[in-house]
């Protein structure tokens, strides 16, 4: 349904707090208590967020980053003009301006994010900044099917982009499913520009997930705040911590809240149990070799036909086009 902050219009098909509740009750009930991270990002989650993609310690952003700028040239040509420009999970489109400022007459662009407010505001700013470019933005969980707007004028073709290696916060399955359901969104002439964070040093990673700052911390535990104001939880801030694992079997990074203490707390009605130093999964990172990611691409209908990386390897940009 259609709604709007502002001006300009955002196709809303945001989860609801009913969704949020399901979630939270049924991965409390496991024997690991797990709960999606696409519930870490609402207003205050998304700014934290913000603030972790600036901190020395979490190296993708600014990697990433560098990539795009040295490279965007070659990028902007391999992706050719009069792209309708698709980005899952937009946030604060930051990365994006880069590809703005270069591609060739673009058809739209279309950010789509869960968080509604962040994403209003983040598309108000681009449509200022950028008036010759359709912006329609979508609210949308994009794990699900939701529909694209069509561009005001016919665009040559679709192409994805997916930053920030957030392809690495799906399990290898569902990583796969995701990249198939996107091959088949931008078809047989569309293309996938994606960020795919790469192995390296354990304690270069484990200090990118858990900061000196505590911004990281704050940012994971601010799912507890969530859960108190919106499902009418106890969640006592100061008995958990975030903790990040290595996990080598799996090739991720994982993040938990780990309660501090035996405790019982209450959430929309009903009672959750924790034992001392039990957790509550909250993330995975997973981290990919070029030809592991170039494999699971292959596996989705994906050709990798580009890859950029950084002098350290620590993270990569690739183009994948729709194999026929
Ligand atoms: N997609 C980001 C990543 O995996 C998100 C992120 C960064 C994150 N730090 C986090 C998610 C800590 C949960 C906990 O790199």
């Amino acid at each position: 349904m259609p709604t709007s902050t502002d001006a300009r219009p955002v196709l809303d098909e945001a989860p609801t707090t009913e969704s949020f509740r399901t979630a939270v009750l049924t991965g409390l009930q496991k024997t690991q208590k797990r709960i999606p991270s696409k519930f870490l990002y609402d207003e205050r989650g998304s700014e934290l967020f913000d603030r972790i993609c600036e901190l020395d310690e979490y190296y993708p952003t600014r990697t990433e980053m560098g990539i795009m700028r040295r490279n965007i040239d070659a990028m902007a040509e391999t992706i050719g003009p009069r792209t309708r420009l698709v980005e899952y999970g937009s946030g604060s489109s930051l990365k994006t301006r880069i590809l703005l400022d270069h591609l060739e007459d673009l058809a739209s662009y279309v950010p789509v994010d869960i968080s509604k407010d962040h994403l209003a505001a983040a598309a108000d700013a681009l449509a200022e900044d950028y008036p010759a470019i359709p912006v329609q933005p979508v609210c949308a969980d994009y794990t699900t099917s939701f529909e694209l707007p069509d561009p005001p004028l016919p665009a040559a073709c679709t192409v994805a982009y997916y930053p920030g290696s957030t392809i690495g916060n799906f399990r290898r399955d569902d990583a796969r499913a995701f990249l198939e359901r996107v091959a088949r969104t931008v078809g047989e002439d569309g293309g996938l520009l994606i960020g795919v964070d790469l192995k390296k040093d354990v304690d270069v990673l484990k200090a990118a997930y858990d900061d000196s700052e505590g911004v990281t911390a704050a940012f994971t535990k601010n799912l507890l705040r969530r859960m108190n104001r919106e499902l009418d939880a106890t969640f006592d801030l100061e008995a958990f911590e975030h903790q990040v694992v290595w996990n080598a079997d799996r090739g991720c990074i994982e993040s938990h809240l780990r309660s501090t203490t035996a405790q019982t707390v209450s959430v929309a009605g009903e009672t959750v149990e924790f034992e001392e130093g039990e957790t509550i999964h909250t993330e995975d990172s997973h981290k990919y070799t070029l030809d592991g990611f170039a494999a699971l691409a292959n596996k989705a209908g994906f050709e990798v036909s580009r890859v950029w990386t950084d002098d350290r390897s620590y993270f990569s940009v690739q183009y994948c086009t729709v194999g026929a």
